[in-house]
């Protein structure tokens, strides 16, 4: 890795654990007594190196079952990890508690398939780079495309280097 590979992708790295901790605060802890990561098979679409499972286990939590989806070969360590597109999951209807994907829903087109492995009374936890001109067309896209699930809290996490829309679903 070049120099300023190493720069940005610690750059990055500190911009999401920032993003996680927003979302952990705003959206975790409030919904502890459902939201419950410990006991639950929890997906990640999108995984990417795995950091937030790096940002859960330094906050005391271990998933019952933590696997991490994506696209690309990404050295992640920390959850079981599956090469696949999220397009198209290798795992059977219902088979998570949780489902989480961050900043990367724009790149998935068949958004069914997130809901599909959820079981009903599972949650989806979702976020998209957004900034105040892109807030509301980035909500909207994402409100259609979980219609049919239950909103239960929306928001905006980030700080100057960069946000994110939030949105926590329960599938009913
Ligand atoms: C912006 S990164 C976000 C990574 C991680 N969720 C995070 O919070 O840092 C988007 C990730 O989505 C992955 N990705 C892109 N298209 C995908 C697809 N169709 N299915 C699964 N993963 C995909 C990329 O390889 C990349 O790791």
């Amino acid at each position: 890795m070049s120099f300023t590979e190493k720069i940005y992708s610690k750059w990055m790295k500190e911009t999401q654990l920032n993003k996680y901790e927003g979302i952990f605060v705003e959206f975790i802890v409030p919904a502890a007594a459902k939201l419950r990561f410990e006991s639950a098979r929890v997906l990640d679409v999108g995984s990417g190196e795995g950091w937030f499972e790096d940002f859960l286990a330094g906050k005391g939590i271990t998933p019952r079952l933590a696997v991490g989806v994506d696209a690309s070969p990404h050295a992640q360590k920390n959850a079981l990890f599956v090469l696949s597109d999220g397009n198209s999951l290798p795992f059977a209807n219902e088979a998570f508690d949780i489902v989480v994907s961050f900043d990367t829903i724009h790149l998935i087109q068949n958004i069914h398939e997130l809901v599909r492995v959820v079981k009903p009374g599972g949650f989806l936890l979702i976020s998209d780079f957004c900034n105040p001109e892109t807030m509301e067309g980035k909500r909207a896209r994402l409100l259609k495309s979980f219609a049919g699930l239950k909103l239960l809290k929306e928001g905006v996490v980030g700080d100057e280097r960069e946000t994110d829309y939030v949105a926590l679903f329960m599938k009913v």
